[in-house]
């Protein structure tokens, strides 16, 4: 009898296991030192189709690229060290986003293995697929304008006449047409594979991807260089580009925050309709991000819900904000650590070539939660 319930326990934990979406564990190529050209050039006659060193069989077995991912890669691996720098990018935006917070995004550099909080279809989870599936196209709008791909190059100008006829379009526009399509092609493909086999949270998944790059494309503003004599701005080109990454996290930090819960049918329906717009109106639309199961709040450790808590986290005193003792340490008080740092300083040059330097001591206090 028991030995029966466990095997069934095994069973259950197999199939739960296996129903989880993956298609952000491609993140896992942050940690990567993956030489994508390396069997195209010193492997020739091999080639990249011919398996164990295809850099994309690597991604495939070790760096958690799905079926769909590696033919991708397989066929323009030229794109790779692009996706890989999106990973990078991705996690480095959401963990200084998250840097103070309760749930600080650390789990996001544990993929491919990807911690409770990142499966659940929680807000996090959102946000991980929001930041993710922007950062690609980011990257990518910005590897199409600076010439570093020969699939894409800059953007189309803008079907508008510029307002007022006061400059011209011009320049080399970040080319988020073509990096939105890439991003479907890498990211989206795999979810709505998952969403044929009705995975836990891939509608979800889905609708929180394009989120993400509606963000994107609303960021899009102008930007201008003048030309003419000496400074005068007789002519001026315009174009339209990205922002600073950064702002891209904070926005959707904001959609984080406002972030609605729906049901799993509710969502695949929405999303089903999108792809066949016309039909009823939508209930959440592409501007807020969505969550089928809610969080926990991240204070105490408890693994099944992917919480580490938040004892030893480093609080600020003196603010009000998620980073206060108050809030960070959920209560429980802080303890004040004295640093000291002993650093070389008030430097001075002797003669001509000499530096000579004073050792100095600061203390600081940190505080930390309990
Ligand atoms: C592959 O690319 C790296 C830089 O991305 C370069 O340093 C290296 O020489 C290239 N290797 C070959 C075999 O082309
Ligand atoms: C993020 O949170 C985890 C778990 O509480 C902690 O171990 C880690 O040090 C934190 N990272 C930063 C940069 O504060
Ligand atoms: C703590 O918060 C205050 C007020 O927001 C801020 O001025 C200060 O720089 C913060 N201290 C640290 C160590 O981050």
């Amino acid at each position: 009898m028991m030995a029966n319930l466990q095997r069934f326990g095994v069973l259950l934990v197999i199939l739960f296991l296996g129903d989880f979406v993956e298609s952000i564990k491609w993140l896992s190529l942050q940690h990567s030192h993956l030489q994508w050209n390396l069997s195209l050039a010193s492997h020739p006659g091999r080639g990249i189709r011919s398996g164990t060193s295809s850099p994309c069989t690597i991604a495939r077995r070790r760096y958690g690229f799905v079926k769909q991912q590696a033919k991708l890669c397989r066929h323009s691996v030229e794109v790779m060290p692009h996706v890989q720098a999106a990973a990078v990018l991705a996690a480095d935006t959401c963990r200084t986003v998250f840097r103070q917070r309760r749930w600080n995004c650390s789990s996001i550099g544990m993929a491919p293995v990807l911690p409770p909080d990142l499966t659940r279809a929680t807000r996090e989870q959102a946000y991980v697929y929001a930041i993710s599936s922007a950062a690609l196209t980011y990257t990518m709008a910005r590897a199409c304008s600076s010439g570093g791909l020969h699939q894409c190059t800059c953007a189309a100008k803008p079907a508008a006449a510029p307002a007022g006829g006061q400059f011209q379009w011009g320049g080399c526009g970040d080319n988020v047409q073509w990096a939105v399509q890439f991003a479907r092609r890498f990211i989206d493909n795999v979810e709505k594979h998952a969403l044929e086999k009705r995975s836990n949270g891939a509608a979800a998944n889905l609708h929180n991807n394009r989120v993400g790059r509606k963000v994107m494309v609303e960021s899009l503003r102008t930007q201008c260089k003048c030309h003419g004599v000496s400074g005068s701005c007789n002519i001026k080109t315009c174009w339209r580009a990205l922002p600073a990454m950064a702002e891209i996290g904070a926005r959707l930090l904001e959609k984080y925050t406002n972030a609605v819960e729906v049901s799993e049918g509710s969502i695949a329906e929405e999303v089903a309709e999108e792809r066949a717009p016309k039909k009823a109106k939508r209930a959440v639309g592409t501007q807020l991000l969505v969550y089928l199961s809610k969080s926990p709040d991240y204070c105490t450790k408890d693994e099944a819900l992917g919480s580490f808590g938040t004892v030893g986290r480093h609080c600020n005193v003196s603010s009000s904000g998620p980073e206060s003792c108050r809030q960070l340490c959920c209560g429980r008080g802080y303890r004040t650590v004295v640093e000291e740092k002993i650093e070389r300083c008030q430097c001075k040059f002797y003669d001509c070539c000499y530096v000579k330097c004073k050792i100095c001591r600061t203390k600081s206090q940190i505080y930390e939660c309990l």
